[in-house]
Order: structure tokens, then C-alpha cells, then sequence
């Protein structure tokens, strides 16, 4: 059975380009187009979801890679995931990669030694290299938070620039005067547009230095650091932006160590809406991400896909919602 590499070859051209062609996923000019037609119909080429059903290969599962299984976050995207492929009879592979490229690369392999029917890419680490492969291996795949955004395929996101402005600006509306932001990594697409969300909100200020905005690493030690780091840097802050609620509250431990009270000394806002926000004293105020919505839509996007409805890729990118609670209310 011809595959996706035979078609390429034949029309001379590269995979990806037919992948595209396929998927209706990005321009391919007249010319190519007529090769690639040629090619399909000289090799009777069946693209992936006739040829896996000819083989009798589906398997009616999907994949969900997660960059970090220890952050409450993604759990809850992937009950979201799981709670619309069972209703499509879809199972759910489970994938941990620690956002290490040579991880996700093993995983894509193993899958692909499963017939997996298609995957979804909550990790940030999708290459060129993966992206061929999977269309060499006829495998559909959908992008998930804080995946690339290189056009290579549909994406489900959240508005992160917005939640970073809503965010300073909520601090505002509380009447604090100076405010940090302890960001995420700044390789990750989520991180960075929070930390311009800050930025643009709060450059504007005479307050405003560099120095306010303080690196972390999406988890609770590098919010605590980065809190002693910013403490120390600028003891008159009244506020601290956390780029997600696992650093919201190391920022919490430090400042109640430290004898600080929050809000009344400093109000503390943090990102996502875990549902850990709810038991911490003071509750956290945090801007949430439409998670379950998130989850829901990508599986959707991905099985209908798998089954043949090819649709134009594209970014979906949610809106994001304050949920405010004691860390940020002030008083007088
Ligand atoms: O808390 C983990 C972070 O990584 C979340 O903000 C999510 O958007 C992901 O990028």
C-alpha cells in the first residue's frame, strides 16, 4: 500500500507538502497540486483514515502528551480530553515527557508501533522532524496550550496576553500601587505572552523597572525563589503577578514566612484556576483558563479529523476569567 513518502517522491516534492495538501492545512500552488493529484491517483495512494481502515488498523485510540503530569493543570485538561473521546468510543493513551524533546520523539515511535488513530500535542517540543513523521506515518495530530504555533496544525489555546493584562489590571482595580510578575519560561508560548501582557500594562508607570519582573520555572520552589528574589529586589512592592498558580503559591509561603500578610501588605494573583486555588489561606485570586473547555475542543477537533473531516487548520484561542478571592481584596 503506497504511502505518504511514495507520493511525495513520485510528485517530487517533500512530505510535508503533500501533508498539506491533505490536511488543506497551508498554500500549495497549482502546479504542485496537479504532481501530487498525479502521484495519488498513479499509486492509488489512501490517505490515513481509508488506508488505516483497509488494514483493518483502527484502533479507535488517541494520545495525549503532557509536558509535566505533576502540575494540577494538566490533569484537568486531560479529563476534559478523555470525557469526549469516550463519548466518540475513543481510549486514551496518557503520555508524560517531562518537556524533553528526545522523550517525545520515543513516544511518537511507541504510538506509532500501537496504530495509534491520532495525537494530541500538549508539549512544546513538536519539531519539523515530528512533524514529517507523523504525516509519513499518516498519523493526525492536533496542538494543545502551549504547543507551537508554526501553522504545522490546528491549535486550542487561551487568551494568554489577555490574562496577563487582566491580571495587572485587577491589581490596579485593588488599588495596589507597585507590582512584580514572577514569569514562566520564556521558551513557552503561555509564559511569554503573559510576561508582555505585564509589561504592556504596566511600563507605563514611573514605578515600572525591569528589575519587578523576576524568572521562574512554572512550579512552587521557583515561585518561592523568585518571591526572596523580588522581595529583596523591591521590599515596597504591594503586589505580586504569578504566571501560574503553582508559583502564585510559593509567592504565598514566602511572604507568610517572611511575616508578610497578604492582601493587606501584599495582594497575590495567580494563572490558571486549579482547583487548589480554593483551599490555600488566604483562597488565591487567579486568572482561569478555560481548561475543561480547552480539553473538550481539541479532542473533538482531533477525532474529527481522525474520521475524515479535514478541516482547515487553525489557532482557537479561548477566553480567560478572573476569579477574585482574598489574596487580592483590599481593604480601605
Ligand atoms: O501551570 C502550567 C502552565 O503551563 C499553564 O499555565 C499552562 O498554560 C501551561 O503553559
Amino acid at each position: 500500500m503506497a504511502t505518504i513518502r511514495d507520493v511525495a517522491k513520485l510528485a517530487g516534492i517533500s512530505v510535508s507538502t503533500v501533508s498539506r495538501y491533505l490536511n488543506k492545512s497551508g498554500y500549495v500552488n497549482a502546479e504542485t497540486e496537479l504532481n501530487i493529484k498525479n502521484a495519488i491517483d498513479k499509486l492509488n495512494y489512501q490517505p490515513s483514515v481509508v488506508a488505516r481502515g483497509l488494514a483493518g488498523k483502527n484502533t479507535k485510540t488517541i494520545a495525549l502528551l503532557l509536558p509535566d503530569i505533576t502540575n494540577p493543570f494538566f490533569p484537568e485538561l486531560a479529563r476534559a480530553v478523555e470525557d469526549v473521546a469516550t463519548i466518540y468510543g475513543y481510549t486514551v493513551i496518557f503520555c508524560n515527557t517531562d518537556g524533553q524533546v528526545g522523550k517525545e520523539k520515543k513516544y511518537i515511535d511507541a504510538l506509532k508501533s500501537k496504530n495509534i488513530d491520532g495525537i494530541i500535542f500538549a508539549s512544546n517540543t513538536l519539531g519539523q522532524e515530528d512533524v514529517d513523521k507523523l504525516a509519513s506515518f499518516n498519523i493526525p495530530y492536533v496542538c494543545l496550550d502551549r504547543a507551537p504555533t508554526n501553522g504545522t496544525c490546528s491549535v486550542v489555546r487561551s487568551n494568554d496576553l489577555e490574562g496577563g493584562k487582566l491580571a495587572v489590571q485587577h491589581l490596579l482595580d485593588s488599588g495596589c500601587k507597585k507590582i512584580g510578575h514572577i514569569y514562566g519560561p520564556q521558551d513557552l508560548i503561555t509564559a511569554k505572552e503573559r510576561l508582555i501582557g505585564y509589561e504592556e500594562s504596566v511600563r507605563v508607570y514611573d514605578w515600572f523597572s525591569p528589575s519587578l519582573m523576576v524568572p521562574g520555572d512554572f512550579g512552587i520552589e521557583g515561585g518561592k525563589k523568585a518571591t526572596e528574589i523580588l522581595m529583596k529586589r523591591h521590599p515596597d512592592i504591594d503586589a505580586i503577578f504569578a504566571g501560574n498558580d503553582l508559583m502564585a503559591f510559593g509567592a504565598l509561603k514566602v511572604l507568610h514566612r517572611m511575616g508578610i500578610k497578604v492582601p493587606e501588605q501584599v495582594a497575590v494573583i495567580g494563572y490558571d484556576g486549579i482547583n487548589m486555588t480554593e483551599i490555600t489561606e488566604p483562597e488565591l485570586t487567579t486568572i482561569a483558563q478555560p481548561t475543561y473547555d480547552m480539553g473538550a475542543l481539541v479532542s473533538r477537533i482531533l477525532i474529527k479529523k481522525i474520521e475524515g473531516d479535514i478541516e482547515e487548520d487553525q489557532i482557537h484561542v479561548l477566553d480567560i476569567k478572573l476569579i477574585s478571592r482574598d489574596s487580592t481584596r483590599r481593604r480601605g
